[in-house]
């Protein structure tokens, strides 16, 4: 077994997580596991948690 990695991306705010990740009811029972997930954290997406790429748009109307 290996560790789940994670990288949050300063800029964009998005959550990458490298490896299988446990998904996880209230009392920790596994719903699903999934490998390398990424996860909005600018808010910006329409697929939440998920990232979908929208934070790019974010970035493109700082220029
Ligand atoms: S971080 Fe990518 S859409 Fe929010």
């Amino acid at each position: 077994m290996t560790n789940a990695r994670i990288f949050i991306n300063p800029e964009s705010g998005s959550i990458k997580i490298i490896g299988a990740v446990d998904f996880v009811d209230r009392e920790g029972n596994i719903l699903e596991t999934k490998e390398n997930v990424k996860f909005c954290g600018c808010g910006l997406s329409k697929d939440k948690p998920n990232c979908d790429g929208s934070h790019r748009d974010k970035a493109a109307k700082k220029d």
